[in-house]
């Protein structure tokens, strides 16, 4: 007999990353590595200096690879024993995927992609010894590389995708994201009426009543979660 699982869907920011080593935005001041956001992940900030946006990638990217997918990461993978975990995440690391969650949606890009500017469905992923580029970077056709991140002031093709799955979902929750960048912070108000809604951050901004907070770092909170979840289900 098939039995059909329960939707999850989890909205991902930057600190679900956070416990693996990688900085978050805001918790920053503003800075991204000592760099002011725009200047490296602005539309503008590319057009005024590529050079700089190259090498800030390039950088992100080594440290990346250095990076491990964190206990919550794993948890979250873990899910899928008990539900169609579907990841919605700002980050553009690659740690979900590494953690093994089989159905991640990247909104702002992923690190270890390039594109090429003239034909921007052209998609290349990076390996450990290719991770450079810069403004002189072409593919085999001699079409210009630039990372495949969604810049500040550029469109945000897969905030529908993400949409349709919020909108399915028999769970939501939200982990480690301050709700400041739109849409992403969007997705909640497409979230269901009667649908429980979660929200794991130590920091957490304000929700409504309707929401959950788990007042805990991403891998703390998740295991609350699944408790939570797993309580519900026996129900
Ligand atoms: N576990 C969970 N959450 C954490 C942890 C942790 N260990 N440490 C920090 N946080 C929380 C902070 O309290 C904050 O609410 O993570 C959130 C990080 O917020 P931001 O730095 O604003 O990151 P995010 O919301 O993902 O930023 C959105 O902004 O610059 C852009 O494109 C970039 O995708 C990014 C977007």
């Amino acid at each position: 007999m098939q039995t059909t699982k329960p939707k999850l869907v989890i909205s991902t920011g930057a600190g679900m990353s956070a416990e693996s080593g990688i900085s978050t935005f805001r918790d920053a001041g503003g800075l991204w590595e000592n760099h002011n956001v725009m200047d490296v992940a602005s539309a503008d900030g590319f057009a005024r200096n590529p050079e700089l946006v190259h090498r800030f990638y390039n950088e992100r990217r080594r440290d990346l690879l250095k990076a491990q997918p964190n206990k919550g990461h794993l948890e979250l993978k873990e899910l899928e024993k008990y539900y169609d975990v579907y990841i919605i995440t700002q980050n553009v690391d690659d740690l979900h995927e590494r953690a093994g969650s089989s159905r991640v949606l990247h909104l702002h890009g992923e690190l270890m992609k390039v594109r090429t500017i003239e034909e921007p469905t052209q998609v290349y992923t990076l390996d450990e010894e290719h991770l450079e580029t810069t403004p002189d970077s072409t593919d085999a056709q001699g079409r210009h590389l630039r990372p495949h991140i969604v810049f500040f002031q550029e469109a945000v093709p897969n905030i529908e995708r993400a949409v349709e799955w919020t909108a399915e979902a028999d769970v939501f929750v939200v982990i480690g994201t301050s709700l400041a960048v739109y849409p992403a912070a969007s997705l909640l108000h497409y979230v269901r009426a009667g649908v429980p809604v979660y929200y794991i951050d130590p920091n957490p901004a304000p929700v409504g009543s309707n929401v959950t907070v788990i007042r805990k770092g991403a891998s703390e909170g998740i295991a609350e979660l699944a408790e939570i979840l797993g309580k519900s289900l026996q129900n």
